[in-house]
């Protein structure tokens, strides 16, 4: 029954922005929008050609044969062979520098974004705002470029958000990146796109472009330790040290500061847990403390489905805030 509710969620969720959802064809932003132009001139060219093709190969095949004496052998050739490639791949060599110089270039003005691939989750840190760290949810401005540098802390991932950008990998050890730019307000779902182990399929990320504003307004929010303000998120505060949740978790406001599980200090003002897993509600996050290897069976951290339930409702308390 659980399971069915869970499915029902989610599916409503999906569905609510299904229309254009992860689709390189509904571009939202200049990169994108370039992309989607290339794919659509690959696309009718290729069709053209293959019409053509199609047509030249009925002709010789059943055409009256004596009439098609009078089509010339090797003047074919050198036209449909020689010249028509080389005139039709040149043309294309030509637009590819084109395409590449209108999405590589970085603009200087970019606001810059630092991604880093876990298996299998996303860091996503803003170098301007040191304290502003965040996973698996990317906020941005509207129409402003935006920078984002790519590195990976184990295998090699890919960043992709189909909407927004074209897909470029997360490598250990070595910095990749590009840039995107989102000309609407809106939450565009991304996907890691290169296998990474058991759960590179549970590897999703939501990329939030809002107003300036509201982006500055979530940049302060995020940037503020955590507060408790009932017995509970109290009583909370401290499980997250007594029970171990500091050795992997960041929680600024609980003096947790390890790196190796996702920053929990705003946890409570994202979309989805587990890298695009779960509806982020307080069910769901006491199902993925107490239950999460069954969840996302491999992911780095333990199942504690040992606690006493009132330990788990004191730290769901606590990581939701002020609830
Ligand atoms: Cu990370 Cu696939």
């Amino acid at each position: 029954m659980a399971m069915i509710r869970l499915i029902a969620s989610v599916g409503a969720t999906l569905v609510a922005g299904c229309e254009g959802m992860q689709s390189s064809l509904h571009p939202r932003g200049p990169v994108a929008a370039t992309l989607a132009e290339t794919a659509w001139v690959m696309f009718i060219g290729a069709l053209v050609i293959t019409l053509l093709v199609t047509a030249l190969l009925l002709y010789a095949a059943w055409r009256d044969p004596a009439k098609r004496a009078a089509v010339d052998g090797r003047r074919m050739i050198v036209i449909g062979g020689l010249v028509f490639p080389a005139v039709t791949l040149t043309a294309l060599f030509v637009y590819g520098l084109d395409i590449t110089q209108r999405v590589q270039p970085v603009p200087a003005d970019a606001l810059r974004i630092e991604v880093i691939g876990h298996q299998w989750w996303w860091e996503v840190r803003y170098p301007d705002f040191p304290d502003a760290v965040t996973a698996n949810e990317i906020h941005i401005p509207v129409g402003r470029p935006v920078a984002i540098t790519l590195s990976s802390a184990d295998v090699i991932h890919s960043f992709w958000v189909p909407n927004l950008a074209g897909k470029v990998d997360a490598l250990p050890q070595q910095q990749t990146g590009l840039w995107l730019q989102a000309d609407e307000a809106g939450v565009y779902r991304g996907q890691c796109a290169e296998f990474c182990g058991g759960q590179h399929a549970r590897m999703g990320l939501l990329v939030v472009a809002e107003a300036p504003a509201d982006f500055s307004e979530w940049v302060t929010r995020q940037r503020r330790p955590k507060t408790a303000t009932s017995a509970a998120s109290v009583r909370g505060r401290t499980a997250f040290t007594t029970q171990g949740c500091n050795t992997c978790h960041t929680l600024r406001g609980a003096g947790a500061t390890a790196r190796i599980g996702p920053d929990l200090t705003h946890v409570n003002e994202r979309h989805f847990i587990a890298a695009g897993t779960l509806p982020n509600n307080p069910d769901n996050l006491a199902r993925w403390i107490r239950f999460n290897q069954e969840i996302k069976p491999g992911n780095a951290m333990l199942s504690f489905a040992h606690l006493d339930p009132q330990v788990v409702r004191d730290l769901v308390a606590f990581l939701r805030g002020s609830e």
